[in-house]
């Protein structure tokens, strides 16, 4: 959350650093502001609203200066105000620092800085960073320490008295020419260029300038300059790094004719369920091949239970799963919100093996779930797109999605990537317990023909468009599946509210009797997902229940079915498959129909309210 983008060279900072936040939109978008350093000093522009609002102001009143540092914020201290934007100020003035991440003790620190006469401009807890910073600038002998070691050393003490997390940028007035960054649980990478460096949250920022990138581990603080970097520690000591070579190129990242990203990224998915399953199956063998796991068959056999984890559409893709292994594998599987998992005290055995799963492997509390799995002495693998992400380095061993950037925020492809993973990963664990050849084959086979039967469903947009148009006065909606479409239920009804905000629940379609059905009418649609599989004939029934209460049915079931039209007002139609692929399918006319609803209802699909691409604070 938050997206920080820092620029020092020999060109003109503002147009890099403002470009730099368009692409780091996706992690925060309701103010964003920047200071640039020049002969004149520091000049602070921020502003509430897109990054559109401070582009304009700019253009107006163009900055000058070959160095500065720019935020787009997800607030969480403070509303959202130009005074709460980033940059902020330390007391001087003199300072500027953006910051990511949530500075825990920020009120007692504010207490004791205003009991020594600081005045604060914002209600974030990041002024109080600023502030410490420039407390500790000040008292540092400047007679002694280099600018450039003093601006570095009054960064790590002001940190030292911090709890939280940070990926952080600062400036100041009295040394020009440097910027200093560190991370400390929030993303912070240092990118290389020629005479020219950068700081951001992400690649994705820099791309277009350079591929050679440091990603900082946590305790890590950098100090950037035009023509060179110095890694050093939290503690004092020089920090080691490795310059890694980044993997996607700017094209990636771009919406190409597409009006959304995520329309442009649900159309992509059968290439990343494709690429999610690329290389990883063996034929001869007739199993998938994860050598990422680090685990042989040994190991995997003596795999007694498996704790699946994640948040929001991660976690939705962990219930998929749940169903797989248990199916596939045979074995006991339990899914747990990583934000519930961090704090709980799960009895869990010294055989139970911990997946987290996570499109940006950034996830405050994904990863704090890992972590915690990891210090009671448990197995964890990873299942994320970002390689270079916090939990993919930190997981024991884990599969990359390889699925390219996600920038909507709505979690489309990731989803289908995560499931095929899962997928591969309950194959795998069914052939070394008691799946025959014959069936591995089969059921890779069938694997392999699903983004072709993706593509036949994508056509199907238009169709999802009109029924998104006759539908559009809808109250609420309800989603409703069984068995390994109960999930994609959730996930349905997910998509809908995140970016169209009509309400909607997800829910076993058995339950409505239970309580849901009396929510029912008229102007509340049902979804049902109800594909051929073991389950139609109670789907079925279900259905029946909605329509008999007078509530409009729009099903998704199977190619060739001729019971679905009678029952349901409207049907999209699925290529067949076995049921415990219909999850890769049932999934995306759900995707198509909340774009189409988002749309018609003029929503900005690609950043909707309240939201921010990557949780990174708790
Ligand atoms: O990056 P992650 O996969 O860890 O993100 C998890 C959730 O925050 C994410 O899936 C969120 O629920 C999406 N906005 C859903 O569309």
């Amino acid at each position: 959350m938050c997206g920080i983008i820092g620029y020092i060279g020999n060109t003109s900072a503002t147009p890099i650093l403002l470009e730099g936040l368009r692409r780091l939109e996706y992690r925060g978008y309701d103010s964003s502001g920047l200071a640039v350093l020049n002969d004149g000093g520091l000049v602070i522009r921020k502003r509430e609203g897109r990054i559109a609002n401070l582009a304009e102001w700019i253009d107006r009143e163009p900055l000058a200066g070959n160095q500065g540092i720019s935020h787009t914020r997800w607030a969480t201290h403070g509303g959202v105000t130009d005074a709460n934007a980033h940059p902020h100020c330390d007391q001087s003035g003199r300072l500027a620092l953006v910051h990511n991440g949530v500075i825990e003790n920020y009120r007692q620190l504010q207490e004791e800085l205003a009991a020594k006469g600081h005045t604060f401009q914002s209600e974030t807890d990041s002024e109080v960073l600023a502030h410490l910073v420039g407390e500790a600038f000040d008292a540092l002998d400047g007679g002694s320490l280099a600018p450039r070691n003093r601006l570095v050393e009054a960064l790590r003490r002001a940190l030292r008295q911090v709890t939280g997390t940070y990926g952080v940028a600062v400036m100041h007035e009295a040394v020009p020419g440097v910027i200093v960054g560190a991370r400390r649980g929030s993303p912070l990478v240092l990118g290389i260029g020629k005479g020219e460096h950068f700081l951001a949250s992400d690649v994705g920022a820099m791309v277009a300038h350079t591929r050679e990138a440091v990603y900082l581990q946590d305790g890590d603080l950098v100090a950037v300059e035009g023509d060179g970097f110095e890694m050093t520690t939290l503690g004092g000591g020089r920090a080691g790094y490795e310059i890694n070579t980044v993997d996607f190129t700017e094209g990636d990242a771009v919406k190409g004719a597409y009006p959304h990203y995520m329309l442009k990224e649900i159309f992509e998915q059968p290439e990343t369920i494709g690429d999610a399953m690329r290389g990883r199956i063996s034929r001869t063998e007739a199993m998938p091949k994860l050598g990422g796991l680090e685990m042989n068959a040994k190991e995997l056999r003596a795999v007694e239970r498996i704790v699946l984890t994640g948040c929001g559409t991660a976690a939705h893709a962990g219930m998929v799963g749940e169903y797989l292994l248990e199916s596939l594998a045979h074995l006991p599987t339990e899914v747990e919100f990583a934000s519930e998992l961090r704090y709980r005290n799960m009895p869990m055995g010294r055989d139970t093996l911990v997946i987290a799963i996570s499109q940006s492997g950034e996830t405050a509390d994904t990863l704090a779930a890992l972590r915690e799995c990891q210090r009671k002495g448990h197995r964890t693998l990873a299942i994320c797109n970002n390689v270079a992400s916090t939990i993919g380095r930190e997981s024991d061993g884990g599969v990359y999605m390889h699925a390219g950037p996600e920038i909507g925020v709505a979690a489309t492809k990731s989803f289908t990537s995560q499931v095929t993973i899962l997928t591969l990963l309950g194959i795998l664990l069914g052939r070394i317990r008691h799946l025959s050849t014959t069936e591995g084959i089969e059921m890779l086979e069938a694997l392999e023909s699903i983004p072709e039967k993706v593509r036949a469903i994508l056509d199907q947009s238009d169709k999802i468009k009109a029924i998104a148009a006759k539908y559009i006065d809808a109250k609420a909606m309800m989603f409703l599946g069984r068995q390994y479409n109960y999930p994609v239920a959730m996930e349905g009804a997910l998509k809908m509210k995140e970016i169209s905000y009509i309400h909607a629940e997800g829910h076993p379609s058995a339950e409505l009797k239970h309580g849901v059905i009396a929510l029912i009418s008229p102007e509340v649609p049902s979804v049902f997902i109800a594909p051929d599989d073991a389950v139609f004939g109670k789907n079925l029934s279900n259905m029946e229940e909605v329509k008999a209460r007078r509530g409009p049915v729009i099903a998704i079931g199977t190619e060739g079915n001729r019971e679905l039209a009678q029952v349901a007002d409207d049907v999209i139609y699925i290529p067949p498959c076995p049921d415990f692929l219909s999850p890769l399918l049932t999934v995306i006319p759900l995707q198509l129909l909340a774009y189409h609803f988002a749309a018609q209802l003029g929503c900005d699909i690609d950043k909707p309210r309240n939201l921010a691409k990557s949780v990174t604070v708790e």
